[in-house]
């Protein structure tokens, strides 16, 4: 592996290539409420893709700080990570395809040199129905690159079906594949949505890493897009050209070119090792952990995992709190306290002595400095944060385990009532004493952890209250309406926006619902009426609420809604809301604990305040009863 420097190379190319090279914007972003991290390159600049004028000009590239707090639990293997950079260059109604793809391929093969027989590239398809033509035009210029260097490049049809055959190096997709926008492929964009076909770029680890014993992949033949672990996708060209419109989908304005790529893929092809954590930005981190851990990386198992997560909370950290974020008990202060106190407990199953841990942010400060000279001088800070979170966890860790341990006494599920007074008294975030529970193979009664959290009422802690599903902080009678509210919403959002849609969170205060739904777009102003306008009816059918407790698989069959995984024991309780006792009858059947109002008449009259973005795929909706 050479220890040159990927992201220099790639700014200092592009600004070759007339580009102004701008600063990463914050991770906590400055003007944009509806989410708590940048988590893509693109996203800070999205005002200029859409026609505002950048004081730079119509060519800027950077290297993007990214946070993805969604992937939290999925570090541990070898190329998940909560933090990255995404390293981008765009074109402000300037440069197209050629220039783009040209400047990629020098970029790719002489600039960093990496051996173009393991480069694959995919192009879009083209649909008809749509209106957007094959991107032939992409294709041919990646024959072209590949020509000059002696390599006769045949393009694949469907790779899907036909896997990779001989000398295919270049792949049409339909739109689920080759289409980027905010909200995801053609269908699921709202009106006046920028969006346009796209040509990633793939690294080819190998043949001999093609996973066909994962029943996932089995009897499928292996191609770029099936992600077996031969190929990794190191950065995706967008052609902005697009935006959605009542009758399909219109030329922008400005035609714009958004690439981005993955910093820490570009390393791991350079390095040819599909190992994230080994690529060079790890380097000095991973040995500071390994010398407080005396052991080495790769070793067994279980450290390698632990290792990982390790590595990943604490780089993550280091720039969270560099971008002035502190531990607390809400928003980003809360995910920063999370992967600290998930870092601490890795850090014991990997033995490192208690209150060393903050050691490895000088190796994060001297790898990343160059880069964010403002690191060394936030060092002794970021150094003290550490510290002072681990000292707090390790005085409620130490008394909570042995409480923990006591509770779960030898069985494998943790009541309700115990799993709250780890969090009231111990400071045991619930989905830590989950993550506890679970390595013991146990489980924790959830919906008992709710009902007890909801009896305690305690509204000072408001913040890590909407971290639970339930979501309800008092059980006044206002509440309760808008708790009853709430199934309403989610049966009359599943009706107008359609059956993917899924609670993913709620919150009720005496003033407001907030609900949280999974839905890749923004609601239009017919489906915001046509929701409430159900609701209203329903409200003015002054429908009864009854609940039954049935069994889980009785309550399935019924179709009710609601988070089967997390439900525990034989009988379920089901709420519904129905014109009549028989549940098929029923306008909505969920689980749930209640308290429940016994009529919608009760309501009053529904009105949505607000429809936002919350993460990913996911939109909040504030709502009032009047
Ligand atoms: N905006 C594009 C992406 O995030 C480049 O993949």
């Amino acid at each position: 592996m050479q220890m040159f420097d990927i992201r220099k190379k790639y700014l200092e190319f592009f600004k070759k290539q007339g580009h102004t090279i701008i600063a990463s914007a914050p991770l906590v972003p400055e003007n944009d409420s509806t989410t708590l991290f940048t988590g893509s390159g693109m996203q800070p600049i999205l005002p200029y893709l859409l026609g505002t004028v950048h004081p730079s000009g119509t060519r800027i590239t950077d290297s993007q700080k990214c946070f993805r707090a969604q992937d939290i639990e999925e570090v541990g293997d070898n190329r998940h990570t909560t933090f990255f950079e995404m390293l981008g260059n765009w074109s402000f109604g300037d440069y197209f395809k050629q220039e783009q793809l040209a400047w990629m391929w020098e970029f790719l093969t002489e600039e960093i040199q990496l051996d173009p027989n393991h480069l694959y590239f995919t192009c879009f398809r083209g649909n008809e129905d749509l209106g957007i033509p094959k991107d032939t035009e992409s294709a041919s210029l990646w024959q072209n690159f590949f020509l000059k260097r002696g390599i006769e490049a045949k393009i694949g049809e469907d790779p899907e079906r036909n896997g990779i055959r001989p000398d295919e190096k270049i792949f049409y997709y339909s739109e689920k594949k080759n289409w980027w926008s905010r909200s995801g492929i053609p269908e699921t964009m709202p009106e006046g949505e920028p969006g346009g076909p796209d040509t990633e770029m793939f690294w080819d680890f190998g043949a001999e890493r093609e996973l066909h014993e994962k029943s996932l992949w089995k009897d499928k033949p292996c191609h770029v897009n099936c992600d077996c672990g031969r190929f990794m996708e190191i950065g995706n060209n967008v052609f902005m050209e697009y935006k959605k419109t009542a009758g399909g989908f219109e030329k922008l304005a400005q035609i714009n070119v958004d690439f981005g790529g993955g910093l820490e893929r570009f390393i791991a092809a350079k390095g040819n090792n599909p190992d994230m954590f080994l690529g060079y930005i790890f380097d000095t981190l991973r040995t500071s952990v390994e010398s407080l851990a005396h052991k080495r990386y790769g070793e067994n198992e279980e450290h390698t995992y632990a290792f990982r997560v390790l590595m990943d909370h604490m780089r993550a950290a280091t720039f969270l709190i560099a971008d002035g974020v502190l531990p607390s008990n809400t928003d980003q202060g809360y995910v920063l306290r999370r992967l600290l106190r998930r870092a601490v407990r890795y850090a014991d199953i990997l033995d490192i002595a208690p209150q060393s841990l903050s050691s490895c942010v000088l190796a994060l400060v001297s790898e990343y400095e160059n880069a964010y000279p403002y690191f060394s001088e936030k060092e002794q800070n970021i150094v003290s944060v550490i510290d002072r979170e681990e000292a707090k966890f390790r005085e409620t860790l130490t008394r909570g385990m042995k409480e923990l341990e006591k509770r779960l006494g030898g069985g494998d599920i943790l009541n309700g009532i115990d799993a709250f007074e780890l969090f009231s008294t111990y400071g045991f975030p619930l989905e830590m004493t989950e993550e506890i529970v679970k390595e013991k193979g146990g489980k924790i009664d959830e919906e008992e952890f709710k009902k007890e959290f909801m009896k305690h009422q305690d509204l000072s802690r408001a913040g890590s209250v909407g971290k639970f599903k339930g979501g309800l902080v008092d059980q006044s009678e206002i509440s309760v309406k808008y708790h009853t509210a709430t199934h309403l919403l989610q049966q009359a959002l599943r009706e107008v926006l359609g059956k993917h849609v899924f609670q993913k969170g709620s919150n009720i205060t005496p003033e407001r619902l907030r609900f949280d739904f999974s839905h890749p777009t923004k609601m239009t102003e017919e489906q915001k009426k046509e929701v409430e306008q159900i609701i209203n009816q329903k409200i003015a059918e002054s429908l009864t609420v009854t609940f039954e407790d049935l069994p889980l698989a009785e309550a399935e069959k019924l179709g009710a809604i609601g988070l089967f995984e997390e439900r525990y024991g034989d009988t379920v309780r089901v709420y519904k809301i129905g014109p009549s006792t028989d549940s098929e009858q029923a306008y909505s059947l969920e689980f749930c604990g209640g308290p429940h109002v016994t009529n919608t008449g009760e309501l009053g009259h529904f009105r949505i305040t607000k429809e936002e973005a919350c993460s990913a795929g996911i939109r909040r909706i504030k709502a009032i009863l009047e």
